[in-house]
């Protein structure tokens, strides 16, 4: 396999070719400390506060330009890999405020400015997304991982509401499509950084990632990184060896066929849930309330899924919809129930070299109804207490099949056997559901922690149930 040590990628409109100083050097580091770009900001170096936003551009599958909003703090230097970036320092031009700016000075947006190029960069990124008169839910969306202290967000959001009020200012699409093109030409080899103690692979395609990983069981696997690089900026790990999926192509689609929604392991959360909520318009709030905006632009669902969280917001839901998992280890693949996946805490059954190449969610039967919901603190940007998840049959009024999963109730996403047991065959009514609740303590012993206590959750799970019999049976006052 032939290979490069160099990083291509276009900031600002330039082309740039660089050695990383480490194969987890993020961009914000590259930024600020190589390029002195400082209008990018550090606030928490976790993905939490946007005060590091940029907007990065690549190719969707189908050769479009696609531009995502994506904290810097956590994104590896490498990951640019044959795709487009912009900083704040860009947007200005003959002296004049691009649009996004001005509305921000306009409508007084910006008091001490730490958030500001944040900020910016995320409505910059709608704007080049053709979202320039975008409406107040856009907004919020697009918003919702920029956190401000100052202002209220009041200002902020009128101006995102009228920044297409100003004269045109987008980016000539063609060409940067161009520029990506040709960056794709240049990029055919997979990237290899050898460090003096850390090693970085891009390998480009499946079978490749495959061998590779196999023969290097012990390198951490880097999708969206959006946990990963969490363990180089808050918990200082050494990464000593990489091996990056976002370069092999084949792994970044979704397929549907006549059974399932076949979903590849580098499939970015938005899209992943995007195309969940096609088939399950359930999962909708579940989607946009998951972290936020540039998570959701740089993350994979499948990382959420192969990442194995016990409060990983995706795993109950899918489980309830009974989803397999493809399994590859070399040349060779298996199929899992999702549930099988999981044993213990961050423990898995999978094998040393062995990766989730996909998922496979079963396409929507007619007669099924189901739900998740999320339980935190704050709506956006907020890791879950309690997620649950519920897959219901019913035939002439009596519970043909049920399946109930949590997060956030035990070690991993676990399913509700005795709950679900109480259910099966019994009317679908208020007393078989009552029993069902009660069993709930029977399927968990959660934990306290700092998002909830043990009490608070288990009661939470009940209380769930409940909505969930109660939005099923079509009573709409769901106060509980
Ligand atoms: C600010 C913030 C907010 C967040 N909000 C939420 C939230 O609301 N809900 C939630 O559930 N999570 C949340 N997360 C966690 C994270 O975003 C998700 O778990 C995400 O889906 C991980 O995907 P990734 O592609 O970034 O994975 P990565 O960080 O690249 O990898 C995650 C883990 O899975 C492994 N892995 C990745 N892909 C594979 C594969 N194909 N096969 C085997 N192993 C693999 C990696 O080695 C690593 O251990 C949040 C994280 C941050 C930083
Ligand atoms: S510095 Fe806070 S999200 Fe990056
Ligand atoms: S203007 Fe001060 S943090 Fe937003």
């Amino acid at each position: 396999m032939s290979q490069r040590q160099v990083v291509s990628f276009y900031l600002n409109g330039m082309v740039q070719h660089v050695m990383p100083v480490s194969p987890t050097q993020t961009v914000l580091q590259y930024l600020r400390e190589q390029m002195a770009l400082t209008g990018t900001k550090e606030g928490c170096a976790e993905g939490d506060c946007g005060a590091c936003t940029v907007t990065e551009a690549s190719l969707d599958p189908d050769g479009r330009v696609v531009f995502r909003a994506i904290n810097a703090c956590i994104r590896f230097l490498p990951t640019l890999d044959g795709h487009a970036l912009w900083t704040v320092e860009s947007l200005s031009s003959g002296g004049r405020l691009h649009p996004v700016q001005q509305a921000m000075v306009d409508h007084h947006g910006s008091q001490c400015g730490f958030c500001t190029p944040g900020f910016v960069m995320s409505m910059y990124t709608m704007y080049q997304n053709g979202l320039t008169s975008p409406v107040r839910e856009e907004v919020l969306d697009h918003l919702s991982g920029n956190l401000c202290r100052c202002t209220g967000y009041r200002p902020i959001i009128d101006a995102a509401l009228n920044m297409g009020n100003y004269p045109e200012a987008r980016l000539d699409l063609e060409q940067i499509q161009q520029q990506l093109f040709e960056l794709q030409e240049q990029c055919q080899e997979s990237l290899c950084i050898t460090g003096t103690d850390q090693r970085y692979f891009a390998p480009n395609s499946l079978d490749e990632l495959a061998a590779l990983y196999e023969a290097h069981p012990q390198a951490v696997l880097l999708a969206g990184g959006t946990d990963v690089g969490l363990m180089v900026t808050k918990q200082l790990r050494t990464l000593n060896e990489v091996i990056y999926l976002g370069a092999v192509v084949e792994l970044n689609q979704i397929e549907r066929d006549d059974d399932c929604l076949r979903i590849g392991a580098t499939v970015l959360l938005n899209e992943g849930y995007e195309a969940l909520a096609n088939e399950y318009p359930e999962v909708r709030e579940l989607w946009k309330r998951f972290g936020s905006m540039p998570i959701r632009n740089s993350g994979t669902l499948v990382g959420n899924v192969a990442n194995g969280s016990p409060i990983g917001d995706t795993a109950p839901f899918l489980i309830a919809v009974q989803t397999r998992v493809v399994l590859r280890k070399g040349a060779r693949r298996r199929e899992l129930p999702l549930e099988d996946l999981y044993v213990d805490y961050r423990k898995q059954n999978r094998e040393p070299g062995e990766l989730v190449e996909a998922v496979l969610v079963p396409l929507r039967s007619a007669d099924i109804q189901v739900a998740t919901y999320k339980l935190s603190k704050r709506n956006d940007q907020d890791i879950s207490a309690v997620c649950s998840a519920y897959a219901l049959r019913v035939d002439q009024g009596k519970v043909a099949s049920v399946r109930i999963a949590h997060g956030g109730m035990a070690a991993t996403s676990r399913r509700a056997p005795h709950a679900e047991q109480v259910l099966d065959g019994q009317k679908w009514g208020e007393e078989a559901v009552a029993r069902a609740m009660q069993a709930l303590e029977n399927d968990y012993q959660p934990m306290s922690d700092m998002r909830a206590s043990n009490a608070y959750r288990l009661k939470a799970a009940r209380n769930l149930l409940y909505r969930f019999y109660l939005e099923s049976t079509g009573t709409t006052d769901t106060r509980i």
